[in-house]
C-alpha cells in the first residue's frame, strides 16, 4: 500500500454517554474491558489510531471518565501495532512531568504513544479542580509554550526556555522517548488554534464539517504553515453511521436526534458555545452549530458519512482530495461498528485510492 493512504483514528470511549447526547440505545461501554476487545477489534480492522478523551467533570451524561494517560496506556499494553493518542490538558498538566511520564510509556510500548493537547473549552471544569482559567487566546499561548517545551525536552540535551507560562533551565531528560518525538496533535478550530497549528504542531484535528468548509480551514491552515516552513497534517472528526441500506443509516440518524436530551444538549452547547464564542473573531468549534450538530460532541454529523459503504468511501475519499490525512471516526455502538468499517467500508477506500493513483500515473505517462 502507499505511504499516500488516509489514516483513520477512533474516538476510545473512556467518558461514560457515548459520543452522543441522546437517549437512542447505545451499546458502548467507557470500562477498561470493553475498550481493551475494541482496541483490539479496530487494530484487526485496520485502523491507525486510537484518541482518547480528557475530561475531568462533566454535568450532560458524561458524568464518568476514566484518566486520559493511564488509560491509553492500558490500551496500548493490549494491543501491539496501534497508535494510542492521550489527551492532555496544559494547566492539570506541565510539560516537564507528561514529557517524562509519555517518555516512559513510549519505551514500555514500542513507540506507539502520541499526544492530542487540547486548551480547554469548558469553565465549570477547570473552576471545579482550581485552575486558573486562561482566557481564550491565552490559552493558546500557554499551549504553544506546552508543545515547545515538550519538543526541546524531547529532542534536545541541556535545554532552557524561557517562557510566560514555563522555564526549564538546562534540563537533560533521559532516556528521551524512543520515537524522534511522539507526534502531537491538537484540538481546535478557532484562529488563535490554526496559528498554533501552523507553528508547531505535527496534526490539527477539527471538528466535523462539509467538505468546503474542511478545505476552507485547510487551504488558510497550509498557507500559515508554509510561510512558517511548518507541515502539518489534518484530521476531521466524523461520525460513522454505516449501514447496508442509505435509508437505514438515515433512519439511525434520525433516531439518534429525536431521542436527543434537550436538557443535556442545552447544558453542553452552553459550555460549549463559551468556547466558539470566547474567540476574539468567534470563529472557534461549536461557533455556528445548531441544537441537531450539538447531539455529536464534535459535530461529526456534518461530515456526513453517513450512508452505505460505497458512500462513505466516496465521501472519505473527497475529503483526502482537499487535503485530509486522517479520519476521526465515532460509532453508536463502537465494537460492532469498527468491526463493520473495517471490513465493508475500509477496503472500498483503498480500492478508490488505488484507482485515483492509477489515473494520476497515467496522465502523467
Ligand atoms: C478532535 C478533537 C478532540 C478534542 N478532545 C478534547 C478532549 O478530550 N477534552 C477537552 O477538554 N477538549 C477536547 N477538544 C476541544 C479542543 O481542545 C478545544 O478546546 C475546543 O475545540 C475549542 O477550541 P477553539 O475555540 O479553538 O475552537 C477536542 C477537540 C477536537 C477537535
Amino acid at each position: 500500500m502507499s505511504q499516500d493512504t488516509i489514516k483513520f483514528a477512533y474516538w476510545v470511549p473512556n467518558v461514560s454517554g457515548g459520543l452522543v447526547v441522546s437517549k437512542i440505545e447505545q451499546r458502548t461501554d467507557w470500562g477498561i474491558d470493553y475498550n481493551r476487545k475494541l482496541a483490539q477489534i479496530a487494530e484487526e480492522a485496520g485502523f491507525d489510531y486510537a484518541l482518547s478523551q480528557v475530561r475531568f467533570t462533566a454535568g450532560y451524561g458524561a458524568e464518568y471518565q476514566h484518566e486520559s494517560v493511564a488509560f491509553s496506556h492500558a490500551l496500548l499494553a493490549a494491543t501491539s501495532r496501534l497508535k494510542v493518542i492521550a489527551a492532555v490538558l496544559p494547566g492539570p498538566w506541565t510539560p516537564s512531568v507528561l514529557a517524562k511520564q509519555i517518555a516512559t510509556i513510549d519505551h514500555l510500548t514500542g513507540g506507539r504513544v502520541a499526544i492530542n493537547v487540547v486548551s480547554g473549552w469548558f469553565k465549570g471544569e477547570f473552576t471545579a479542580i482550581g485552575e486558573p482559567w486562561l482566557e481564550h487566546d491565552e490559552r493558546y499561548r500557554r499551549s504553544e509554550e506546552f508543545i515547545t517545551a515538550l519538543k526541546g525536552i524531547w529532542t534536545t540535551d541541556n535545554f532552557t526556555f524561557r517562557g510566560d507560562f514555563y522555564r526549564f533551565h538546562d534540563y537533560t531528560l533521559k532516556p528521551k522517548p524512543l520515537q524522534q518525538h511522539p507526534e502531537i496533535f491538537q484540538g481546535g478550530s478557532s484562529r488563535a488554534a490554526r496559528d498554533m497549528a501552523a507553528r508547531v504542531s505535527d496534526w490539527y484535528f477539527t471538528n466535523g464539517n462539509t467538505v468546503e468548509g474542511v478545505k476552507a480551514q485547510i487551504d488558510d491552515l497550509r498557507a500559515k504553515a508554509a510561510a512558517n516552513h511548518h507541515k502539518v497534517k489534518v484530521g476531521v472528526n466524523a461520525f460513522v453511521i454505516a449501514r447496508d441500506t442509505e435509508e437505514e443509516a438515515r433512519a439511525v440518524l434520525a433516531q439518534i436526534i429525536e431521542q436527543a436530551d434537550p436538557e443535556a444538549v442545552h447544558a453542553f452547547g452552553d459550555a460549549a458555545k463559551q468556547a466558539g464564542k470566547s474567540s476574539p473573531e468567534g470563529e472557534g468549534n461549536w461557533a455556528k452549530s445548531s441544537f441537531e450538530d450539538l447531539v455529536q460532541y464534535n459535530d461529526g454529523f456534518k461530515t456526513n458519512l453517513i450512508g452505505t459503504p460505497q458512500q462513505i468511501a466516496e465521501r472519505i475519499v473527497a475529503l483526502k482530495a482537499v487535503g485530509v490525512d486522517l479520519v476521526l471516526a465515532g460509532f453508536l455502538h463502537f465494537q460492532e461498528e469498527v468491526e463493520y468499517f473495517g471490513r465493508k467500508v475500509l477496503p472500498l477506500v483503498r480500492e478508490l485510492e488505488q484507482r485515483k493513483a492509477a489515473t494520476r500515473t497515467a496522465a502523467v505517462a
